[in-house]
C-alpha cells in the first residue's frame, strides 16, 4: 500500500515550499539596538558583541542611516554616559546621553522610530535598575523610590522626542508610574512598550560589557523573573497591561518560546521579543568556530520567534536580517 498522506508532495521544490510556508519575516519587523556613547567620532567595535559598536551622535547618525535604508523601521537606544552615580542621574538629565542622541536622531532621519530603554543601570555606580537601600535583610533594591526617578527619566525622554519608551527595569507599578507621568506632561499619545517578562537570564552576560551595567553586588534575581516560571510572566503582562502597557515584551526570546506563544493567545496587544545579546553571541561564536552557518541559524531563530508569535523582533541582527531578506 501506498501512503495516502504525503507531506513531502509540497516540499519538493522551492516554487511549493515557497507557497506553503507559514511564516514570514519581513524588515519592518526588525528593531536594532544601538549603543551610544560620549565624545565625537567615536566607532569602536564591542568585543563581547561582534560587529555591534559604541557609536558617539555623530557616527550614531551615520550608523542608523543605513539601517533606515535597509529598511529597519525603528531602533532601540542605549546609553553610557560619562560618569555614574548611586541614583542614576545621568538617565534623566536633559542633556544624558540618550537625550542627546535621540535628539539628532529625530533632527536627522525623522521617520526612524526611536524607542527609547528606560532603566537605570547603565547609570548607577553599583549598576542595578532602582534605588539601592540598606534594610534589616541587607542591600536590597528600593522599589516605590525608584518610580519617580523612572517617570522622571520617561519624561526626558519624551522631551527629546523619544517615539516609544520601553521600560526595561522590572519595578512593580512602573507602568502606571511613567504613563501618569507623561499624562501630566503633555504626552499622551506617547506608547510604553514594557519589558513585561523579563527573566532574570545568563544570556545577557555579553550586553553587560556593551552598557557597563553588570551589578556590582548581588544579582538581579530579586526584580527580574525565575526563569522556571511561565504563569507568573502572565500576571507580569497581564498588569503591565493593565497599567497601561500599549505593547508586550518577552526577553530573552528563544529560551521562552513558550511564554511568547501564551502570550499571544492571551493578549491582543503588539508582542515584542528579545533576541538578547547572548542568543546573538553564541550564533557568532559557532559560526566563527565553524560549528553552524550563521545566516541560516539566524534566519532559524527570527523565524522561530516569529512563528511563536512576535510582531516586533528586537535583535542585533537586524541589519544582516534586513540584508538576508
Ligand atoms: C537593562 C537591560 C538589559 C538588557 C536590556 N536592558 C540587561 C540587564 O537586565 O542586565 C539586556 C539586553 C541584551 O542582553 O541584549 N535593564
Amino acid at each position: 500500500m501506498f501512503p495516502v498522506h504525503r507531506p513531502r508532495r509540497v516540499r519538493q521544490n522551492a516554487g511549493l515550499r515557497a507557497m506553503v510556508r507559514e511564516t514570514r519575516l519581513d524588515r519592518s519587523m526588525l528593531v536594532a539596538p544601538l549603543f551610544v556613547v560620549p565624545g565625537a567620532k567615536v566607532k569602536r567595535e564591542i568585543g563581547s558583541l561582534a560587529g555591534q559598536f559604541h557609536l558617539s551622535v555623530d557616527q550614531l547618525i551615520e550608523h542608523a542611516r543605513g539601517l533606515a535604508d535597509l529598511g529597519i523601521p525603528a531602533v532601540l537606544l542605549f546609553g553610557l554616559p560619562e560618569s555614574k552615580d548611586e541614583q542614576g542621574s545621568g538617565a534623566w538629565d536633559p542633556r544624558g546621553i540618550v537625550q542627546q542622541a535621540t535628539r539628532a536622531l529625530k533632527a536627522a532621519l525623522p521617520r526612524l522610530q526611536v524607542i527609547a530603554d528606560l532603566c537605570l543601570c547603565e547609570y548607577t555606580s553599583h549598576g542595578h535598575c532602582g534605588l539601592v537601600e540598606e534594610t534589616a535583610a541587607g542591600m536590597q533594591v528600593a522599589n516605590d523610590t525608584t518610580l519617580d526617578l523612572l517617570a522622571r527619566t520617561a519624561m526626558a525622554q519624551a522631551e527629546a522626542g523619544a517615539d516609544v519608551i520601553a521600560p526595561s527595569d522590572m519595578m512593580d507599578g512602573r507602568v502606571a508610574a511613567i504613563r501618569r507621568g507623561l499624562d501630566q506632561s503633555g504626552f499622551t499619545h506617547l506608547p510604553i512598550l514594557s519589558y513585561a517578562a523579563k527573566y532574570a537570564s545568563a544570556f545577557y552576560g555579553p550586553f553587560r560589557e556593551a552598557a557597563g551595567s553588570a551589578p556590582q553586588f548581588g544579582d538581579r534575581s530579586g526584580y527580574q523573573m525565575d526563569p522556571a516560571n511561565a504563569r507568573e510572566a502572565l500576571r507580569e503582562m497581564e498588569l503591565d497591561f493593565e497599567e497601561g502597557a500599549d505593547m508586550l515584551m518577552v526577553k530573552p526570546a528563544l529560551p521562552y518560546l513558550d511564554v511568547l506563544r501564551q502570550a499571544r493567545d492571551r493578549f491582543d496587544v503588539p508582542l515584542a521579543a528579545y533576541q538578547v545579546s547572548g542568543e546573538y553571541a553564541q550564533i557568532i561564536a559557532a559560526a566563527r568556530a565553524g560549528w553552524l552557518d550563521q545566516d541560516r541559524a539566524m534566519m532559524e531563530t527570527l523565524t522561530a520567534i516569529r512563528r511563536a508569535g512576535a510582531d516586533l523582533i528586537i535583535t542585533y541582527f537586524a541589519a544582516a536580517a534586513a540584508r538576508a531578506l
